[in-house]
């Protein structure tokens, strides 16, 4: 049986690809599944805790015991983050969030014109940025990154900048990591320099390995 380590914690996710739209049709989104949010939601709800779905668009169904707050764009998705933030013990950022929107959404549906067509992006918030400049000492922040390339400096990189506890790394471009698969293969940067390599395994069993590393985390700083 699980450890109700999680109990009485409240643990707020992210899941899937924000969606940005450029017409009432429209949008720009990404390859994400939304299976590892949706893992760590299920994972938590098992161990005890009180969990926050906050989830870009998925084919997935909700986890049983959650509250699942649907959103669509990264702006939407910042506001139910920010709004709901200083009432969480644990974020866990597994949503790909858009860098980019349209600068402009056009009221009605684009039409054929040119051979070619210029879209203007602006850059949305940094959502976990954010969530990092406000972290209180008892708040443990998980965020994600997918790399193609340089995936030890990158998340060394981000881990220090977004002012991370935990950092979960995977190169997507390897087969059985990322986008779209029911396993993935990562690397968890910790706030204090320590890496472990895992083995490719299932998102369910991946969501209980982060969760085991953020109770041993509070563990060590809470008490
Ligand atoms: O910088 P990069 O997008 O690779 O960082 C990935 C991490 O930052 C993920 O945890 C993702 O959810 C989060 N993120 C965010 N807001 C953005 C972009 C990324 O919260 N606008």
């Amino acid at each position: 049986s699980l450890p109700d380590d999680l109990g009485g914690l409240k643990v707020l996710v992210t899941a899937g690809g924000t969606r940005e739209p450029l017409d009432p049709v429209r949008y720009i989104s990404n390859r994400s599944s939304g299976k590892m949010g949706y893992a760590l939601a299920a994972a938590a709800i098992q161990r005890g805790a009180v969990v926050t779905l906050v989830s870009a668009p998925t084919s997935l169904d909700p986890p049983a015991g959650v509250e699942l707050v649907s959103v669509e764009t990264a702006r939407q998705m910042y506001e139910a983050v920010m709004e709901r933030f200083s009432t969480q013990d644990v974020v866990i950022k597994a949503a790909a969030v858009a860098d980019y929107r349209p600068k402009i959404v056009a009221g009605q549906k684009i039409k054929k014109t040119g051979e070619t067509l210029i879209l203007e992006l602006e850059i949305n918030p940094d959502i976990l940025y954010e969530l990092g400049q406000r972290k209180e000492p008892h708040q443990t922040l998980v965020g994600f990154a997918a790399e193609t390339e340089d995936l030890e400096a990158n998340a060394l990189q981000k881990l220090r900048k977004k002012n991370l506890d935990l950092l979960v790394a995977n190169d997507v471009t390897q087969p059985g990591a990322g986008f779209g698969t029911d396993t993935n293969i990562v690397k968890l940067f910790y706030r204090d320099g320590r890496v472990q390599s895992l083995p490719v395994m299932d998102k369910k069993t991946l969501a209980h390995r982060i969760l085991d590393a953020v109770v041993e985390l509070r563990s060590q700083t809470h008490s």
